[in-house]
């Protein structure tokens, strides 16, 4: 029995597991040492829950555990001076560009699309309606907010993941050489 409610502070060190365990789902990637784990949390993670918790859900067990999350930014340019300053600095300098490219790709899309987002399942927990009910109870909270649209990557190899955002509504923007933006417009 599970239940979708909004992420507390007391669920940070399970959205940082779940973030970790399900890496390997969407991206092409070669272990999870101390170093990756820094670097996923801190591109994919840690900006969302520390800096716009109010903009993040987790689905819990029946004891209130998180077993997955739908985080997001709620806009790019609030996100990108955030996370540019704080966030941006503390990964190594080889992997500056590539994260630098996904910024900017938010950016490119953000007048129609101001809000992007990220979201993640424990493997046990998927294919019954979850993902879907996040992704409603995101896009319904976004609307109170008068906000136009979220936008999201998502790796090539993750053809389960394209499939489910497809199914929800979601439209290609871009595709890149490993993967592709998609958006979806909040009517
Ligand atoms: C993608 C994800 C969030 C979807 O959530 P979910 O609760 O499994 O999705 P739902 O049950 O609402 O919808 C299921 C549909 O999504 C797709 N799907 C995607 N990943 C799936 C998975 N691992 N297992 C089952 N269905 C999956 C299928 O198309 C399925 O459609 P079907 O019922 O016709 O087979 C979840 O599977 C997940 O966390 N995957 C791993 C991490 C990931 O890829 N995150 C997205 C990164 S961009």
């Amino acid at each position: 029995m599970t239940n979708i409610r909004p992420y507390r502070e007391t669920d940070k060190y399970n959205v940082q597991r779940i973030c970790l365990q399900t890496v390997n789902d969407d991206v092409q990637f070669e272990g999870l040492n101390r170093e990756n784990a820094s670097f996923f949390l801190t591109v994919y993670c840690n900006y969302y829950i520390e800096k716009e918790p109010q903009n993040c859900f987790v689905t819990v067990d029946g004891n209130d555990e998180a077993v997955g999350y739908i985080i997001c930014a709620e806009n790019v340019k609030k996100y990108r001076k955030a996370f540019m300053n704080e966030y941006f600095p503390k990964l190594e300098k080889k992997r500056r560009l590539m994260v630098f490219g996904e910024v900017l790709a938010y950016y490119f899309f953000a007048s129609r699309y101001p809000a992007h987002m990220h979201i993640d399942i424990l493997k046990e927990y998927r294919g019954g309606g979850t993902g879907t009910k996040m992704l409603e109870i995101l896009t319904e909270h976004l609307k109170n907010k008068g906000i136009s649209g979220v936008q999201l990557c998502v790796s090539e190899a993750n053809t389960r993941g394209i499939k489910f955002y497809e199914r929800f509504g979601f439209n290609t923007l871009m595709k890149f050489s490993v993967g592709r933006a998609m958006g979806y417009k909040i009517k």
